[in-house]
């Protein structure tokens, strides 16, 4: 098989990586797989069996019990297969995004999910994104970008994102969620959230979708001639 290729973004919530990356990805035809959707799902399946996920114990015995898979429909959305169950919806709550990041702490669902990312970058071209994909989950990718906005300017999109859906946002709230996420997934002792010293940084705080797409677009074309 022939290497294959891989996009690396990583950065704090709220930067744009899933946006951006999906855009990258529908461009260059690779697969985009956005990790913390994973992590997600492991936190909904221990929420769902009442494990808490500052429970080491809980979640180490229960772990085995989680069969993970990652889907695509025609439109290039990823899926979340939860033991046979779509639960795509399901882990898009503030709730699910405060327990991911705990339980993303836990060296148990770390190491599972490890080999799962590197299983899909080793069989497809992929735009991965997360916190650890640069430093951790593929060191050797060819593209390495570490997307970043100042906590006001993330907090500022959630809060119009969630009320161009019609829903309630109180953007101090939504601020201080950030901040407490940005805090727990740059602290963790494994596999911090943290630029690679090879990563690019690129700050959205004052650029398009757009923009940011098309420096990232020039990142790529410059490292790997697509
Ligand atoms: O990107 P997200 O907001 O969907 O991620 C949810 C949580 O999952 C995030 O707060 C930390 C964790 N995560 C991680 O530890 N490593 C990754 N590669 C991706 C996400």
């Amino acid at each position: 098989m022939s290497k294959t290729i891989s996009i690396a973004i990583d950065g704090p919530a709220g930067a744009g990586k899933s946006t951006i990356a999906r855009r990258i990805a529908g461009e260059l035809g690779f697969y985009y797989v956005d990790t913390g959707a994973i992590y997600r799902t492991v936190a909904y399946f221990m929420d769902l069996l009442g494990v808490s996920p500052k429970d080491t114990d809980g979640v180490e015995r229960y772990i085995d019990e989680l069969t993970v898979g990652i889907e695509y429909d025609e439109d290039g959305l990823q899926h979340m297969i939860m033991n046979g169950m779509d639960v795509t919806g399901d882990i898009r709550t503030q709730d699910i995004s405060q327990k991911a990041s705990l339980i993303s702490a836990q060296p148990v669902v770390r190491e599972v999910l490890l080999d799962m990312q590197r299983e899909v970058a080793r069989q497809h071209n992929v735009v991965m994104d997360g916190r650890d994909i640069a430093t951790v989950v593929l060191p050797e990718a060819q593209v390495k970008i570490f997307l970043t906005a100042s906590a006001e300017v993330r907090a500022k999109r959630r809060t119009d994102e969630l009320i161009a859906k019609g829903q309630k946002a109180d953007f101090n709230k939504i601020l201080q969620e950030i901040q407490q996420r940005d805090y727990q997934d740059t602290h963790r002792p494994i596999a911090p959230l943290k630029m690679a010293r090879d990563s690019v940084k690129v700050d959205t705080s004052e650029m398009t979708i757009d923009q940011v797409v098309q420096t990232i677009r020039n990142i790529v074309t410059e490292k790997t001639g697509r």
